[in-house]
């Protein structure tokens, strides 16, 4: 049976609508539909996207640095000024991440239009969790985490992609400004991607 769950971007930031963007569609294809081989291939994207910078530079693993990554950085390095994201992923124990990379703004459309300034979005901005691993890391081991509900925040397929529909993080990945350039492919798109993969069973390459 095809169901579709239409969630709106913008719900949890009522003021934010216009940097949430658009509204995510989350129909997963009919159980049975999706072959392992187009399982895999989603996949394929689905790596792309997560080991591109404007991802992985946030999701690096048992470090607690943050990575300045990707064409627009001309290097790759650890995040400047010794920023230490601690226990708390936030920064609390150091210097917040929400110092530089505020939520506050009067004017979402334009706030990561300055090359090199902080990111920002309506959100606490933080580091990934120590087990969502993907900066550096090979397809087999990023697909291997994604799919295992103990690392992934005992999340399945569905609350995979309704994860992706609510950060607000992630809207700011498809349009991050200010010169840096965007995660693959489109928001949509990767939700599919990752509804098919799931559909076909979440095949690794390794498998
Ligand atoms: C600013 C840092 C940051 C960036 C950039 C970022 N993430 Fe995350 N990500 C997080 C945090 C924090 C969590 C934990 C949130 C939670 O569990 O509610 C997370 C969790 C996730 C999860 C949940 C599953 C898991 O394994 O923990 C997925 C899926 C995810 N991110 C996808 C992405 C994708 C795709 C991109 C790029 C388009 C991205 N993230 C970019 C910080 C980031
Ligand atoms: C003192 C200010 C400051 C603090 C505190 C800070 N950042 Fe940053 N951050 C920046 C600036 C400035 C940039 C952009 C640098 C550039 O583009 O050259 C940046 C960029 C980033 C990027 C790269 C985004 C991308 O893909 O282009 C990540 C990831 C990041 N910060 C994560 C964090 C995390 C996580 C914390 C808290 C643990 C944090 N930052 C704390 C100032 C800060």
């Amino acid at each position: 049976m095809r169901f579709g769950i239409f969630l709106l971007a913008g719900l949890i930031a009522a003021d934010d609508a216009s940097a949430a963007g658009e509204t995510i569609v989350i129909d997963p294809p009919a159980e049975g539909s999706v072959s392992v081989a187009q399982g895999l291939e989603a996949w394929g994207r689905i790596f792309e996207v997560t080991s591109h910078p404007r991802c992985s530079n946030c999701h690096t693993g048992p470090s607690d640095r943050p990575m300045w990554s990707g064409p627009s950085y001309g290097r790759t390095r650890v995040h400047g000024m010794n920023i230490q994201a601690g226990e708390s992923r936030m920064g609390i124990e150091h210097l917040q991440c929400s110092t530089c990379h505020t939520t506050k703004d009067t004017d979402w459309d334009n706030a990561n239009a300055k090359p090199h300034s902080a990111p920002r979005v309506a959100m606490d901005w933080a580091l990934a969790p120590p087990e969502a691993h993907w900066f550096g890391q090979s397809s087999e081991q990023i697909c291997a985490q994604l799919r295992d509900p103990s690392l992934n925040g005992d999340r399945d397929m569905l609350e995979l992609a309704e994860h992706l529909d609510h950060d607000l993080i992630l809207h700011w990945a498809w349009t991050p400004g200010g010169g840096r350039e965007p995660a693959p492919y489109d928001l949509q798109s990767h939700v599919n991607d990752l509804l098919e993969w799931g559909t076909a069973g979440m095949p690794c390459p390794q498998d």
